[in-house]
């Protein structure tokens, strides 16, 4: 009676994963080994009906001995090069990994060189269209004889004079910020130690820029992207962690760009604080996109260390 059971039970279970190889061929998009599968656990069913009609003891349902070999051997063909074919799957399984990383760092890199493009279009606008506008005006209204003017004009005019200086300092800031011309004229290095000394102006943290970098340009998007992290850790570093020197150095040695970013302030749990901004993940998908690497090291009263590594031998270098 038990070995009824159990053997009604195991045909039952075998048709079940028979039904199961039967989804999986589908999924797969009938891929071999599961279609050999199906065939070999089918066959393993027909086994258990045929031991299970034996048991029953019908002697009428005598099934020959050859009927048990055929299908045994049918069982282990299939299971082998069934197994053999599994491969495959996880070849497959690891292509399609691969391709949905490289989808996702295309569209990031996509994303981010959109968002350079508008902002150079934004800069360049502002610049050239309302920069010569504004100065044109303060031109025409320099041009007036002061000398002649009641006190009352002159005094609107001078006011006038010096809201239109700030108008364009402002707007050649903004025009900066989105688009930094020092980077584009004159490279990475320079446009930093600029980034340094307008953040610096007013301030008592140390800044030590130390770089081997010239006259080197690199390709547009890792200076554009290189320059945006160096000013966020430097942003983060004035804005956050209340320190009193910063060191930066930014190197660059066969193919690769080094850049390794301290701060000596209050320090902070990297792990913690992914959520608090977008500044810290900006920073790592930038990074990301170079496919390079960027190791933020930081604990609270501890500083912080930054260390940036791009390998940028298949980039294009231009020397000026
Ligand atoms: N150098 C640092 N020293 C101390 N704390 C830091 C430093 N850099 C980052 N942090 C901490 O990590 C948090 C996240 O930084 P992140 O740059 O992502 O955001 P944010 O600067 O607050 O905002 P956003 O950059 O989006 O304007 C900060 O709010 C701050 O608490
Ligand atoms: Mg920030």
């Amino acid at each position: 009676m038990v070995l009824k059971i159990l053997l009604l039970l195991s045909i039952v279970l075998q048709l079940i994963a028979v039904l199961t190889a039967i989804r999986l061929t589908k999924i797969t998009r009938f891929n071999f080994s599961w279609i050999l599968f199906t065939i070999a656990l089918t066959a393993m069913s027909f086994t258990r009906c045929g031991e299970y009609l034996q048991i029953i003891g019908d002697k009428n349902m005598k099934l020959p001995a050859d009927f048990f070999v055929w299908l045994g051997a049918l069982t282990s063909v299939c299971f082998a090069v069934g197994v053999f074919f599994v491969k495959k799957i996880f070849n497959n399984i690891a292509l399609s990994n691969h391709t949905k990383t490289l989808t996702e760092k295309r569209i990031l890199s996509a994303i981010l060189s959109t968002e350079e493009k508008e902002r150079w279009r934004f800069s360049k606008e502002l610049h050239d269209g309302l920069g010569p506008l504004l100065s044109s005006t303060k031109m025409s209204l320099s041009a007036l004889k002061m000398d002649e003017l009641s006190k009352y004009n002159h005094d609107i005019v001078s006011n006038t004079l010096y809201v239109l200086e700030e108008a364009i300092r402002s707007l050649k800031e903004v025009s900066n910020n989105l688009s930094p011309h020092t980077l584009t004229d004159f490279g990475l290095a320079r446009a930093t130690q600029n980034f340094i000394n307008r953040s610096t102006k007013g301030s008592d943290v140390k800044i030590n820029l130390s770089t081997n970098l010239k006259t080197e340009r690199f390709n547009t998007e890792v200076e554009v992207i290189l320059y945006r992290v160096i000013c966020e850790l430097l942003n983060n570093s004035l804005k956050h962690s209340q320190c009193s020197v910063i060191s930066l150095k930014l190197f660059y040695e066969d193919s690769m760009i080094f850049i390794n970013y301290k701060d000596n302030g209050k320090g902070f749990n990297p792990k913690a604080v992914m959520d608090a901004g977008m500044g810290l993940s900006n920073i790592n998908s930038r990074i990301s996109s170079l496919k390079g690497q960027c190791n933020m090291v930081s604990s609270p009263g501890n500083g912080m260390n930054t260390i940036i590594t791009i390998d940028i031998s298949n980039d294009d270098r231009d020397k000026i």
